[in-house]
């Protein structure tokens, strides 16, 4: 008999795409193929994101495209991740198409799920878990040259706008032995870069080890030519990370410090636990230590209440700063969060949508600058692949900054790292030639 054929499509962070892997490698175990198009898929599975509406919306078109291929061959529709945990029951009873919900920490569940449903019986698996870290599960990955590996699920942080801790619960990180024997395996197979990820990896601790120690240890593995790791919280960056970013060759120079805003009040409602003040010494502390860090960050435009001088705060915080990029969102309120039950979400669109192009505006003129600064030095890159054309290699700088060259010469190749000379910027892309 052919093996059922799945198509998963992945939608969100980095760690939906890590969980789609760890999907793979189950669905795998049990016998399960993969297609790359619905059109040919017995099961398709969406792993969703519930971050902001936007990200729902989304989802649900997907859905309406997937109804007439279920109605012309009764293909089993699964939806997985965090809205699937979050709307949980909801989700099922509201639309029909769905088969199968399973939440980010239930993916064991899955292949049995999947066998009822395609006798025709509907279910769920929503419980979060206090232990589950898919730590023995290899994931199924598409080989290349970089790779994301989860170091810590779940988050306990509880910021008033976020869903995240009711989507992917309580924080809990692997053993520092389980990632360190992910990435000599990944190393092996060819792979030059990890990034570690988790939704504060500072607050990675295995009992023995802290995020600084499993850092070092990732970047100490023959062949592991770039570490990264997403995302530090602001309000607990520890000298002796900074240490290990600083001190070692393989650790990245670039750090995303997501901000959210520069308003002491509003700081205090979304319950960041930082101050402007703290924030802003965090960051001259770094730069003392690493003065060519690159750092890049997150912002809410129009949180709850938010007037017009708070927001000229935030504006001013990110000019002073000197961000080289940074995502900016207007505010979105989600069901079940703090803010959702306590705050009225009382800024008026049009005024979150005009401070978020504000944002942006300021944004582009400094990443530009930033860029262009570049323009004539001679930067190391990593070669991901190829580019938009045939003839261009896409790689990045040590910075993370997308580099693009032309393919000269035979010795280059995916995976390499090679010096290349800026010659030309733009707010996103830096072009170079071989140096
Ligand atoms: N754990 C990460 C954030 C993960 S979510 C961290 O704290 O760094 C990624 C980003 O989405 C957040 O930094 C925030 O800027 C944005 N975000 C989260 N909830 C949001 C909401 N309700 N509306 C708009 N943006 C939101
Ligand atoms: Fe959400 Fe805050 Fe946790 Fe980040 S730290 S995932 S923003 S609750
Ligand atoms: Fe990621 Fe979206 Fe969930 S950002 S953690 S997939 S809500």
């Amino acid at each position: 008999m052919r093996a059922p054929q799945v198509f998963i499509e992945t939608f969100g962070c980095q760690m939906n795409e890590y969980d789609t892997e760890v999907v793979r490698s189950i669905l795998k175990a049990r016998g399960y193929g993969f297609t790359d198009s619905a059109d040919s898929a017995d099961v398709v599975l969406l792993n969703t994101c519930a971050i902001r509406e936007k990200a729902h919306n989304k989802v649900y078109g997907h859905l309406g495209l997937l109804k007439p291929l279920k109605e012309e061959r009764g293909l089993v529709i699964g939806v997985l991740g965090c809205m699937a945990q979050n709307l949980k029951k909801d989700l099922l009873a509201s639309d029909a198409l769905i088969d199968v919900l399973v939440g980010p920490d239930s993916y064991r569940a899955l292949p049995d799920l999947l066998e009822k449903a395609a006798a025709g019986r509907k279910g769920l698996a929503v419980d979060l878990s206090e232990y589950e870290t898919y730590a023995d599960i290899v994931p199924d990955r598409i080989e290349g040259v970089t790779a994301w590996i989860a170091v810590m699920r779940g988050c306990d942080n509880f910021c008033t706008f976020c869903v995240v801790p009711y989507t992917r619960g309580r924080e809990r990180s692997r053993d520092l032995i389980s990632v360190v024997r992910e990435a000599e395996a990944l190393a092996a197979s060819g792979c030059k870069q990890v990034t570690l990820l988790g939704q504060n990896v500072n607050s990675y601790r295995d009992g023995v080890h802290d995020f600084a120690d499993l850092l070092g240890a990732v970047a100490d593995i023959r062949g592991i030519e770039r570490v990264r790791f997403t995302s530090p919280h602001p309000k607990d960056f520890p000298d002796k990370l900074l240490e290990a970013a600083a001190g070692h060759p393989k650790i990245c120079e670039h750090i995303h410090l997501p901000l959210q805003a520069g308003n002491d009040r509003i700081l205090q409602l979304m319950n960041r636990t930082y101050t402007r003040a703290e924030y802003l010494a965090l960051v001259a502390r770094i730069r003392r230590r690493c003065p060519d860090i690159v750092l890049t960050t997150d912002i809410i435009a129009g949180f709850c209440s938010e007037t017009e001088a708070e927001f000229a705060e935030t504006y001013d915080l990110v000019e002073q700063v000197g961000y080289h990029s940074a995502y900016i969102f207007k505010y979105s309120e989600r069901k079940n969060t703090i803010a959702a039950r306590k705050f009225p979400d009382d800024v008026p669109d049009a005024v979150k949508a005009e401070r978020v192009s504000r944002l942006v505006e300021l944004q582009r003129g400094m990443s530009l600058n930033k860029n262009r600064a570049l323009i004539g030095k001679t930067v190391e890159v990593l070669v991901e692949g190829d580019g938009k054309y045939a003839d261009q290699w896409k790689a990045r700088t040590d910075g993370n900054i997308v580099t693009v060259f032309p393919k000269t010469g035979h010795s280059i190749k995916p995976g390499s790292l090679v010096p290349v000379r800026i010659t030309d910027a733009t707010v996103t892309t830096l072009y170079a030639h071989p140096a």
